[in-house]
């Protein structure tokens, strides 16, 4: 195994308007208390964490009205200078849509409109040189199409089944080109038998990493960023060669979002990952 950090260009989006106002997954109670302060110096970590690793952190402006907004992985799909604007399931992140879709065209990516219901980097994880995309709650399988047809590389549905994971990133991580760490259960049997097939060496997360949304990490190659909860994983990638860094993002797992969430991968062209 290659143990190469890659640098990183992430996006965020400072959880300035974070609340959980209405409730759209199963971790969202909106008569449960939130500390937003507490939740803005999660967030200024974990952005920390990626300054001191040596990746760049870009900002988009967040805006009053958006309490999800800070969950960047749902704002696009950015590969090899590319981005896919998206489209929410739910009527309340609608308008997150236009604003990441203006970051974008700002910043000089060329610009896809979604077709379909796709919740961005939330449904779509590329892995080597496979697209992984969940479908199942909230991107629709219809999106997956469109994906391979605009980035070019063979997409791969993965059904998840279970609603507390939602999302493909609160169900599986990717942590180098060629291996994944993933909750199995989180996945039809046929997507299961599917994801031994690509990656027989995948590390295998328990219900109680993935209920702490230990899932939900972002891996540079080399340096795996997680919740600080998720300690039997933390201990299977040690096992595996990674570094692992523990953030606490309890106040954003209130709206069932963790590090990975919080975190858009800006893919220039191929040669500058
Ligand atoms: N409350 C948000 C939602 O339900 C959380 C999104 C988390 N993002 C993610 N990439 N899993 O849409």
């Amino acid at each position: 195994m290659t143990m190469d950090a890659t640098r990183q260009r992430f996006l965020m989006c400072r959880p300035t308007y974070f609340a959980v106002d209405y409730a759209i997954n199963p971790w969202m109670d909106p008569n449960a208390p939130v500390d937003t302060d507490l939740a803005i110096r999660q967030w200024e970590r974990l952005r920390q964490v990626y300054r001191d690793l040596g990746h760049t952190v870009e900002e988009i402006t967040p805006l009053p009205g958006l309490p999800d907004m800070v969950f960047a992985a749902n704002g696009g799909t950015v590969i090899d200078g590319k981005a896919m604007a998206v489209q929410f399931r739910d009527p309340q992140r609608a308008d997150e849509a236009p604003a990441y879709r203006a970051w974008f065209e700002g910043a000089g990516f060329e610009l896809y409109d979604p077709k379909h219901v796709n919740e961005g980097e939330g449904d779509v994880l590329l892995a080597g040189d496979h697209l992984l995309a969940g479908t199942g709650f909230r991107t629709a399988h219809a999106a997956h199409a469109q994906l391979q047809e605009v980035f070019g590389y063979p997409v791969i549905t993965m059904q998840l089944v279970d609603p507390r994971f939602y999302h493909l990133d609160t169900a599986l991580t990717v942590l180098d080109e060629r291996t994944v760490a993933y909750l199995p259960e989180a996945f039809s049997p046929g997507s299961q038998a599917v994801l031994r097939r690509l990656f027989p060496d995948a590390v295998h997360a328990t219900m109680a990493d993935a209920e702490v949304l230990g899932l939900n990490a972002v891996s540079d190659g080399r340096h795996v960023v997680l919740p600080a909860q998720a300690t039997d994983l933390a201990a299977k990638l040690r096992d595996r060669g990674y570094q692992t860094i523990g953030v606490d993002l309890s106040e954003l797992r209130k709206a069932g979002g963790g590090p990975k969430c919080c975190t858009l991968r800006l893919r220039q062209g191929k040669a500058s990952k």
